[in-house]
């Protein structure tokens, strides 16, 4: 994934599901696709096999309250920030080293 797109793709992910407007609804689409097997965004998202990401911008790393985390995770002292996630994204285990994601299976999108 080019790193322009994912940065536009992060964006949504700081609005939310708000957001369902022109381009937010492209980037939308492809959270669903691309992240909404694990994860779910916008009202009353619950962690499921990923954690929710509502708010996920300035969040601290491991901080959803109803999702059991690898200790990576909780533990990496990561501040969620555009550019944090859309390494994350592209390199997980750069971003936060010995993280679990997805737990044992191989990132999507790496
Ligand atoms: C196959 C399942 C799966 C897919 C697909 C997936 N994730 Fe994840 N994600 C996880 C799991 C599991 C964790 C928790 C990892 C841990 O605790 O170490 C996680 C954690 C995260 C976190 C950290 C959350 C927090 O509260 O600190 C972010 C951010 C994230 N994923 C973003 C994404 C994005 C964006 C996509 C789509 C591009 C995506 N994920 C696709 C399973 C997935």
């Amino acid at each position: 994934m080019k790193y322009r797109a994912l940065l536009t793709f992060v964006l949504i992910l700081n609005t939310g599901a708000a957001c369902a407007a022109g381009d937010a609804d492209a980037g939308g689409k492809l959270f669903a696709k691309t992240c909404g097997g694990c994860h779910s965004i916008g009202e009353g998202a619950r962690g499921g096999f990923g954690p929710e990401l509502n708010g996920i911008i300035g969040r601290p790393a491991g901080t959803s309250p109803d999702y059991q985390y690898s200790d990576a995770m909780k533990n990496s002292g990561v501040v969620w920030t555009r550019e944090k996630l859309a390494a994350y994204i592209e390199a997980p285990k750069k971003v936060v080293s010995g993280v679990a994601w997805p737990k044992g299976g191989t990132p999507p999108m790496a």
